[in-house]
């Protein structure tokens, strides 16, 4: 019958992916679950399921394969280990864990269930990532001596919206959370371009001054007090990685990457994206190739007697590989630069194919990890701290 899989979570970031689970050739059926009784049942109106269930607990009970975690940020570790022991294969939205023991724990019952585990990470799919992956396989770049990775995102641009409905009565207690232990959209570019990992890290945090009192040691659950923090990272190819990780900053924001090798580089800047060689004559504009403008489907990749305006692959830009895509794709949404349709694809192939996603557990562990050691190292002055590994997925070196 397909696929059968349950979306724990109703609210705004799911809102994007149950289209695109519902449109899977794969997936048989899509069960909705919330503990908001009253969005669950708009939700499944607006989506037009008739499945529903009101609590994670029950959902691990049902006959569902999978269960996709969109519940808020700081949930995701625990929910997916128990989804996990329940036999279900899991997506989970970013981030996959927030502590050292969430995450160990969670590689742990990855091994011990054999069940597949895929982090819903957006920027491996952005067009930019894919650019630089690419000539990164085929040797352009030379070997990484530095990058940079940066995800900057101000509160004044609906951060206090976000954590107040994620949050609600106790809205205050969750917002101020270290930057750190949210590096994965930065992290996971540099990694899942050039499959080097963080081994280890020196961090310094800005103390923030806002009147918000936000990120104050007694307002939230982790006694933070930084709103920016700016890491650097030993690799284990040898190069040398900043990630920065801003949340008061005077900057449009966004995911950016620079990535240096001994042939060659990439820059982005805010609106510009540039191949540069070392000779002039070598340099390239890459900014209209990589912009997420959409394209429109071809007969191979999927025009399926849609009308002209329809028949396109949304949000993506000419670098992405829409042809893998399924048909019944073309014509939705597709957000965050082009990667929620290909997330979505991954994860239901991984589960119905037994093959390991690329944004797998181990993956997971790699682009959250650095993130929270160098936290500890902002606490200590900078000091300069090992980043620990968990590992890769049996059988294969990445
Ligand atoms: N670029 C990205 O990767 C990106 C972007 C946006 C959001 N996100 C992630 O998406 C997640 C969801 O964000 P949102 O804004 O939609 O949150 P939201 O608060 O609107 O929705 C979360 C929902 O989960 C439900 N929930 C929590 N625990 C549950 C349980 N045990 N059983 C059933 N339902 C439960 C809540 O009732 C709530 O309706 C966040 O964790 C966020 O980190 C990722």
């Amino acid at each position: 019958m397909g696929l059968r899989i349950g979306i724990c979570g109703t609210g705004a970031f799911a809102d994007c992916f149950i289209p695109l689970f519902k449109a899977h050739p794969e997936v048989g059926q899509v069960v909705l679950c919330d503990l908001d009784a009253g969005k669950l049942q708009a939700k499944a109106t607006q989506h037009g399921l008739s499945t529903t269930c009101p609590s994670l607990d029950e959902l691990c009970q049902t006959e569902v394969d999978a269960i996709a975690i969109f519940s808020q940020n700081w949930k995701h570790g625990p929910q997916a280990v128990q989804a996990l022991r329940a036999g279900k294969h899991v997506y989970s939205a970013v981030p996959s864990a927030i502590s050292m023991d969430e995450i160990r724990d969670l590689v742990h019952t990855v091994e011990a269930t054999g069940r597949t585990y895929m982090v819903g990470e957006t920027s491996y799919y952005y067009p930019t990532a894919i650019y630089c992956r690419e000539r990164f396989r085929k040797g352009d770049f030379g070997p990484i001596v530095y990058a940079e990775g940066e995800y900057y995102h101000d509160f004044d641009h609906g951060l206090y919206e976000v954590m107040k409905w994620r949050g609600g009565a106790d809205w205050k207690r969750f917002a101020g959370g270290p930057p750190m232990y949210y590096p994965t959209h930065s992290t996971s570019m540099i990694i899942g371009v050039t499959g080097a990992r963080m081994t280890q890290v020196s961090c310094l945090g800005w103390v923030d001054r806002h009147e918000d009192g936000l990120f104050r040691t007694d307002t939230n659950i982790w006694h933070n007090e930084f709103s920016n923090e700016t890491a650097l990272f030993r690799m284990s190819d040898g190069s040398m990685v900043r990630i920065n990780e801003f949340r008061r900053i005077g900057h449009v924001g966004g995911e950016r990457l620079n990535l240096y090798g001994t042939k060659a580089s990439f820059e982005e800047q805010y609106l510009h994206k540039t191949w540069v060689d070392k000779h002039a004559g070598g340099c390239a504009d890459l900014t209209e190739l990589l912009s997420c403008a959409g394209v429109p489907a071809t007969a191979a990749g999927g025009l399926s007697g849609l009308p002209a305006a329809d028949a396109v692959h949304h949000g993506v830009s000419k670098v992405h590989p829409v042809e893998r895509l399924p048909r019944q794709f073309v014509g939705l949404g597709n957000g965050h630069c082009g990667s929620h349709q290909f997330l979505v694809d991954d994860f239901v192939m991984a589960c119905v194919s037994g093959r390991t996603p690329p944004n797998n557990v181990w993956a997971a562990a790699r682009y959250l990890v650095p993130g929270l050691i160098a936290h500890e190292s902002a606490l200590r002055g900078g000091l300069q701290l090992a980043v620990p590994d968990l590992g890769e997925p049996p059988g294969q070196g990445r």
